[in-house]
C-alpha cells in the first residue's frame, strides 16, 4: 500500500526511521544522538538553544501515566521552538472510535513526529506501520529506548577517570522490565558488561539473551543473569527500577515478597559495589521498596541528573529524527505567501 505523504509538513520520507528499540540503531547512530545531546545541553546552559523544531509539533500519545517522558518531550519541543500535544485516550479516539491506522494517518498529516507510550506493543507497531512521520516509542512493555539515551549519556558524564563505557559493568537490580531488557541490549552493543541481579522467576527471557549473545560476539561484552546479590562487587553502575509496573498491581504482593529485602538498593549494597560505583534509577522510585531514600540521596546517586537528561535526550531525538525531512522555505517563498494572503485579506 502506498502511504500518503503529509501535505502539511512536506516530509521527505525516503529514509524515515522510527525509534522503537535501541537494537534498531548502530552505536555510530547512538553516538551521533549523544553528541547532539551534548551540543544541545551546552546550548541550554547558555539559554541559547537553536530553534531546530520551529513551527513543528510532536503528537504525544500517553495511554499510561508519565512524569519525565511527558514533561521532557513537551519542554524539549518548546525549547526548540515547537509544540508538544498531550494526547491521552480521553482526548483522542485511538483504538476505540477510530482505528490505530487511521489515527496514525491523521496525526502524520498534522504533526511532524509522534511519540507514543502504549500499554500494548502492538499499538506502537501499528502506529509505525501507517505513520508517515517518525514514531518514537516512549515506553512499551518491551523497550524504553528514550530512557537508554539519557542513561548512557549520564553514565558518560559521570565517568571522571578516563574509562570508556566498554570498561564498565552495569548491574540491573530486579525484574526483567522494559528498562532491564533495553539495558541488556544497549550495554552489550556498546561492549559494556551487563548483569541482571534478581530472583530466578523474574529473569530475562531467552529471546533477548540470544540477541545479546550476538552483540557480545561483536563487541567483546559479556552478560550474567544471576540471583546472587554478592555479584554487585563486580559492578561500576547499579541500576534500580520499580519491582512492578502499573499493569502488574495484582502481582504486587508476590513480587515484593520475591524481591525484598535481598534485591533492594541500600547504602550497604552500594558500599559492596566497586569503588566509585554510581547509582542510576529510571524513576519514579519507591523509596520504601526497590531503593532506600538514603541510597537515592547518596553522593554516588546520579538518578536526578539522569532524569534531567531525559530532557537533553528528547531535544536531540526531536531534532535527529526530523531535521533531514524538514524543508526550510527561503525568505522569497515566505514573502510570496505572505503577500498573497495579505492581498486576499485586504480585499475582504
Ligand atoms: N522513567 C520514566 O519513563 O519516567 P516516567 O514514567 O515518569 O515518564
Amino acid at each position: 500500500m502506498k502511504l500518503p505523504s503529509s501535505s502539511a509538513t512536506n516530509l521527505k520520507k525516503e529514509n524515515m526511521k522510527h525509534m522503537i528499540s535501541m537494537k534498531d540503531f548502530t552505536t555510530k547512530e547512538m553516538d551521533d544522538m549523544m553528541e547532539l545531546m551534548a551540543l544541545l545541553k551546552d546550548a541550554r546552559k547558555d539559554n541559547a538553544i537553536p530553534k531546530l523544531f520551529e513551527n513543528k509539533s510532536v503528537g504525544m500519545i500517553f495511554e499510561a501515566g508519565s512524569t519525565r517522558t511527558r514533561v521532557s518531550f513537551e519542554v524539549a519541543a518548546t525549547l526548540l521552538g515547537g509544540h508538544g500535544l498531550f494526547l491521552s485516550p480521553r482526548d483522542i479516539h485511538l483504538g476505540a472510535k477510530e482505528s490505530i491506522d487511521d489515527t496514525a494517518r491523521v496525526l502524520s498529516r498534522m504533526c511532524d513526529i509522534v511519540m507514543a507510550r502504549t500499554n500494548d506493543p502492538e499499538t506502537v507497531d501499528a502506529l509505525c506501520k501507517m505513520s508517515t512521520v517518525p514514531v518514537i516509542n516512549g515506553l512499551d512493555t518491551r523497550f524504553h529506548p528514550t530512557q537508554m539515551l539519557a542513561d548512557l549519556f549520564t553514565i558518560k558524564e559521570h565517568i571522571t577517570d578516563g574509562r570508556k563505557l566498554s570498561d564498565l559493568t552495569l548491574a540491573f537490580m530486579g525484574d526483567a522490565t522494559d528498562v532491564c531488557r533495553s539495558l541488556l541490549l544497549t550495554c552489550t552493543k556498546y561492549g559494556m558488561n551487563f548483569k541482571q541481579i534478581g530472583p530466578v522467576k523474574y529473569q530475562m527471557e531467552q529471546e533477548w539473551l540470544d540477541l545479546a549473545d550476538e552483540y557480545c560476539k561483536e563487541t567483546g561484552a559479556s552478560y550474567e543473569i544471576t540471583d546472587d546479590v554478592e555479584k554487585i562487587s563486580e559492578c561500576d553502575v547499579v541500576y534500580g527500577d520499580s519491582f512492578y509496573w502499573v499493569t502488574q498491581l495484582d502481582e504486587k504482593e508476590e513480587r515484593l515478597n520475591a524481591f525484598m529485602p535481598d534485591y533492594v538498593i541500600t547504602e550497604e549494597l552500594m558500599s559492596k559495589a566497586k569503588p566509585g560505583a554510581m547509582l542510576l534509577h529510571c524513576l519514579p522510585a519507591n523509596d520504601k521498596e526497590e531503593v532506600t531514600r538514603e541510597a537515592l540521596e547518596g553522593e554516588y546517586s546520579v538518578a536526578f541528573d539522569e532524569a534531567e537528561n531525559r530532557l537533553t535526550a528528547q531535544m536531540a531525538i526531536l531534532v535527529y529524527f526530523t531535521h533531514k525531512y524538514m524543508e526550510t522555505p527561503s525568505e522569497e517563498v515566505k514573502k510570496m505567501h505572505a503577500d498573497k494572503v495579505n492581498d486576499f485579506l485586504n480585499k475582504l
